[in-house]
């Protein structure tokens, strides 16, 4: 899988993705992941990305042109899935788009800046608009290692224990079961006897049930949610 980031401040990003799982899918070959800086295709000697807003708001606006050269440039050497730009207008990011665009070939991602981008931009080019939550932050980048990071570690291949990703959080509209690890007493607090057990079929039990109680304490929408879509007894 290829994704191509364009950002305004591509070292923000840059020790997050060599620093994680998003690091270890690179260095398999999993993920071809490269950052473009917007500032590359600025405008005159000061290299010009941002300007005033028309009709006089507060905020800085990234200009359509070095946007529209920078997206042709990489559009000119190959056909993009989907070319997302993240913003809080778009749809709330969730376990099941991730899934979704893990699955795919070649993604874009521009990140915003400022009071975000010209909307020509959005309209010609991006197909897809996402946001990590309704929140303003002040640019794209950190949403955008929050959906790299997301779609790596789902990669078959990228965590070694695939089984781990498939039992996480949310993969199944649930919350994950408590974990321990060792020493099995610690200041006087147990692990429950039933996984010091081995076996397999009450972990298995003890796990789903500590899940849904769980998730329908916690997120009693998610666990609606996860009620009416399965058939699994409770
Ligand atoms: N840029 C600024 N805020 C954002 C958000 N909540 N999600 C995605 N991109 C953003």
């Amino acid at each position: 899988m290829r994704i191509d980031i364009i950002a305004v401040i591509p070292e923000l990003m840059t020790s997050f993705f060599n620093n994680s799982i998003v690091k270890n899918a690179r260095n398999k070959g999993i993920l071809d992941l490269n950052i473009i800086d917007l500032r590359q295709f600025g405008l005159g000697n000061y290299k010009q990305i941002d300007d005033y807003p028309y009709g006089g708001q507060a905020g800085m606006v990234l200009m359509p042109q070095p946007l529209s050269e920078c997206i042709e440039s990489l559009t000119s050497q190959r056909k993009y899935d989907r070319v997302i730009y993240l913003t809080p207008d778009g749809q709330t990011l969730n376990q099941k788009t991730v899934n979704s665009l893990s699955l795919l070939e070649n993604i874009l991602i521009i990140c915003g800046h400022y009071k975000g981008i010209d909307q020509r931009i959005r309209d010609r080019y991006v197909t897809m608009e996402i946001s990590i939550g309704d929140y303003v932050l002040s640019g794209g980048e950190t949403a955008a290692i929050v959906l790299v990071d997301a779609i790596s570690r789902i990669i078959p291949g990228v965590i070694s224990d695939e089984t781990s990703a498939l039992s996480d959080t949310f993969q199944d509209d649930l919350l994950s079961p408590p974990v321990y690890t060792r020493p099995s007493e610690f200041m006087g607090m147990k692990v429950p006897d039933v996984l010091l057990s081995g076996h397999e079929k009450n972990i298995k039990e003890w796990q789903d049930q500590q899940a849904f109680e769980k998730t329908r304490l916690l997120r009693p929408d998610l666990f609606k949610k996860w009620q009416e879509e399965s058939d699994f007894p409770v």
